[in-house]
């Protein structure tokens, strides 16, 4: 990475919107995860703004209501609720999940700049087709490709794949690791100089200068080459996500780039996961750290907080105070939803202090009532926090979390469709430009070299 940090900027597609109820609004889709003209637009309006890339997540199971009471949750109704510990939760964000690659591919021959990374399950993938998927996206879009690997966790998504179960997280780590070693043989099978393609002698190649990956490994055994040249990027960017130690290891030593569910430790685990990279003999500014965050940006800060309000008063969850205090950690009694949430809530003594601010900051009030707090709560993304405001009070917010190092960069997820993306690029974009910490224009080059990833 260069001598002077960069702020980075990406966008996670979230085609119904994060927010869980948003797709209630006029004018967003009901249906977008289908849609091309949502992700066209989408990405374009990333590339307007510059951005570095663009991002698609992936779950292996279509995830119903009810599936997610089988995976544990007691209230599936409940929307996010629950999704800030067991992961189970309900919304219909996660019934359907379009392929990443194939969105990527439809939205190299759209864009012409933006890095487009897609994710892969190191469980139910396989290295060779990866590879194989990957080097063609990075070959078709000029070196713009990035990979993020998950492990998945889900039975559901297990039994689709054969397997009883997700095999334990120490097993599914070991995986990925064996995963992305197959993945570095594949792409460093073709030497330089291995084309020679001389029509005048009829030489088409030099086969001494192509290696065999001859990868034999307790998961997967891959003899290679790719059966593909290599792409301009030769390596694609990793990104990697998890929140355990053995994560953390892997990220150390193999991820370009960690997304973090930000929290209230913010600096201390950007910290840690330099560390991890350094530990590993690596540079740990080439080890970057994106955070994934739900903006609402208005012209005005009273325009931002009142859009903020009219998407949670959408939630269509039944207000109960039992409910709400086991997700908060707290006795609410039979306490009443028109009580004020600072008469009845300790706010330091609940297990989600920092869901709690983020309700009142995201409201721009202290003084909300706990049925607007379960709203906000039962539909919140948990684990990326709302930041609310005009375009000045936002980039506040991004400058001073980059300049304490609690990220390198931000995934911006948008809370709600169609605009809220324009809305971040239009107010706040222009406004990280002005104060030199963003971009005004593509560098030359590949999606690595802009990362500033050697
Ligand atoms: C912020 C974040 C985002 C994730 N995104 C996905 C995803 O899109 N698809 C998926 O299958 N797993 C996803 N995962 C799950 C991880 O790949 C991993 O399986 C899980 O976190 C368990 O590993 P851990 O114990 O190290 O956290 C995500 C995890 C985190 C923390």
């Amino acid at each position: 990475m260069s001598d002077r940090r960069r702020l980075l900027l990406a966008h996670s597609f979230w085609p119904q919107g994060r927010h869980g109820s948003s797709w209630r609004l006029p004018g967003a889709g009901i249906l977008w995860e289908s849609n091309p003209a949502y992700y066209r637009d989408a990405v374009l309006t990333a590339e307007r703004g510059l951005f570095d890339y663009v991002f698609v997540g992936s779950l292996e199971a279509a995830r119903l209501p009810d599936v997610a009471t089988l995976a544990g949750s007691s209230t599936p109704r409940k929307g996010w609720r629950g999704a800030g510990g067991s992961g189970h939760y309900w919304s219909q964000n996660t019934l359907f999940k379009a392929d990443p690659f194939t969105t990527l591919a439809y939205l190299a021959g759209i864009s012409n700049e933006v890095g487009l990374i897609a994710t892969f399950n190191t469980v139910y993938h396989h290295p060779y087709s990866v590879a194989r998927q990957a080097t063609s996206l990075d070959l078709l879009s000029g070196g713009r490709a990035g990979l993020n690997a998950v492990t998945g966790w889900t039975p559901d998504a297990a039994r689709n794949f054969g397997l009883e179960d997700a095999p334990t997280d120490e097993a599914r780590w070991a995986q990925a690791e064996e995963f992305v070693q197959v993945l570095r043989a594949l792409w460093d099978g073709w030497e330089d100089g291995w084309l020679v393609g001389d029509k005048d002698s009829g030489i088409y190649m030099d086969p001494s200068r192509v290696h065999a990956a001859d990868f034999r490994g307790q998961y997967f055994d891959v003899a290679g080459p790719l059966n593909l040249p290599p792409s301009p990027q030769r390596r694609l960017p990793l990104v990697v996500a998890g929140t355990s130690e053995r994560s953390v290891q892997f990220g150390g030593e193999y991820a370009d780039i960690r997304f973090v569910a930000f929290n209230d430790d913010q600096a201390e685990s950007y910290r840690v996961q330099k560390d991890a990279a350094a530990a590993h003999g690596r540079d740990p500014e080439s080890y970057i750290q994106m955070a994934g965050v739900t903006f609402y940006v208005g012209e005005s800060s009273a325009a931002a907080h009142a859009k903020f309000r009219e998407v949670q008063e959408l939630s269509t969850v039944p207000f109960e105070a039992a409910s709400l205090g086991s997700y908060l950690g707290v006795d609410l009694g039979d306490a009443g939803p028109d009580e004020k949430v600072n008469d009845v809530i300790d706010v330091g003594a609940t297990a989600t202090p920092w869901l709690i601010r983020d309700a009142l900051a995201g409201y721009g009030s202290d003084d909300i009532t706990l049925a607007e707090l379960d709203r906000f709560v039962s539909n919140a993304p948990g684990n990326q926090p709302s930041v609310v405001g005009s375009g000045h009070e936002v980039a506040d917010w991004i400058e001073e979390s980059f300049v304490e190092r609690k990220f390198d960069g931000v995934v911006v997820f948008s809370p709600y469709q169609p605009d809220s993306l324009d809305a971040f690029v239009d107010l706040v974009v222009p406004e990280l430009q002005r104060r030199g910490l963003f971009r005004t224009s593509y560098e030359a080059g590949t999606l690595r070299g802009r990362l500033g990833l050697s």
